[in-house]
């Protein structure tokens, strides 16, 4: 059993995919999809707390995700928005500390502002939960990159960068990296979510479409997870 539960993630990550096609397969348009997917996330997101996982980070919108139609977009955005809303209002806010990660300069002031807010709740925080929005893994080394290269500019620090640098200088900051990724949809890809942090992540794939991933499904990943022998490169430790 405490070999099971040392095998616990501290970080699960999610690529939630497959919100259009749940919708097409109803003859419904995909923002009710993205609705249905919404549900999912709340549901999921409680239950990761549930089970105690320290980080969890859930893929929202991508830095590529601007080429879909204008109406689709603002459906998204307007859907955060209500989830951010009911946030203020939940328990778990007191002890979860919500963060955004990706660009979000190029969103409403009103999404802006709640942003800001979530990103303040919490009192005892023992909790992450992390929102990727404009989000791009590319985008993230790059800023992190020239964040590290204006330091060394005003510093007149001339030493090569280190990888622990450029660790602390991502979004993710001093959070732990990514023990388990799930993408759900049926793709196998990464589609330029946490590239950094999932160097050495345990990726589980899934057939799922997102709206009808389940608390049960998030145990099976899970439980998957904690049979894996995470060798980083060494040797088998049985
Ligand atoms: C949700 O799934 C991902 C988001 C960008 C919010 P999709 O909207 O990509 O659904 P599919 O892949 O078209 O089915
Ligand atoms: C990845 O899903 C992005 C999010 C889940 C927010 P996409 O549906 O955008 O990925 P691709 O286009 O299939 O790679
Ligand atoms: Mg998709």
């Amino acid at each position: 059993m405490a070999e099971i539960l040392s095998k616990k993630p501290r970080h699960i990550a999610f690529i939630m995919d497959g919100n259009g096609r749940w919708a097409q397969q109803r003859g419904l348009p995909r923002t009710a999809g993205h609705a249905e997917g919404g549900k999912t996330f709340r549901a999921i997101a409680d239950a990761c707390l549930d089970r105690d996982i320290e980080v969890i980070t859930f893929f929202a919108f991508s830095t590529e995700n601007w080429k879909r139609p204008k109406l689709e977009i603002a459906a998204l955005m307007k859907l955060l928005n209500r989830y951010l809303v009911d946030w203020f209002s939940e328990e778990r806010a007191k002890n979860t500390r919500v963060h955004f990660l990706g660009d979000t300069t190029p969103f409403s002031e009103e999404l802006r502002d709640l942003i800001a807010r979530a990103e303040q709740t919490g009192e005892n925080i023992s909790h992450h939960l992390n929102i990727a929005l404009n989000y791009g893994g590319r985008a993230d080394i790059a800023q992190a990159a020239n964040k590290l290269l204006s330091e060394r500019i005003l510093t007149g620090n001339p030493s090569p960068v280190t990888e622990d640098e450029i660790t602390l200088a991502l979004s993710t900051g001093e959070m732990p990296p990514v023990d388990l990724l799930i993408r759900t949809g049926g793709e196998m890809r990464i589609s330029n979510f946490l590239l950094w942090q999932s160097a050495y992540a345990e990726l589980y794939f899934s057939d799922t479409l997102w709206p009808d991933f389940s608390a049960e499904e998030l145990d099976r990943a899970i439980d998957w997870f904690s049979g894996r022998d995470r060798r980083y490169g060494g040797l088998n430790q049985k």
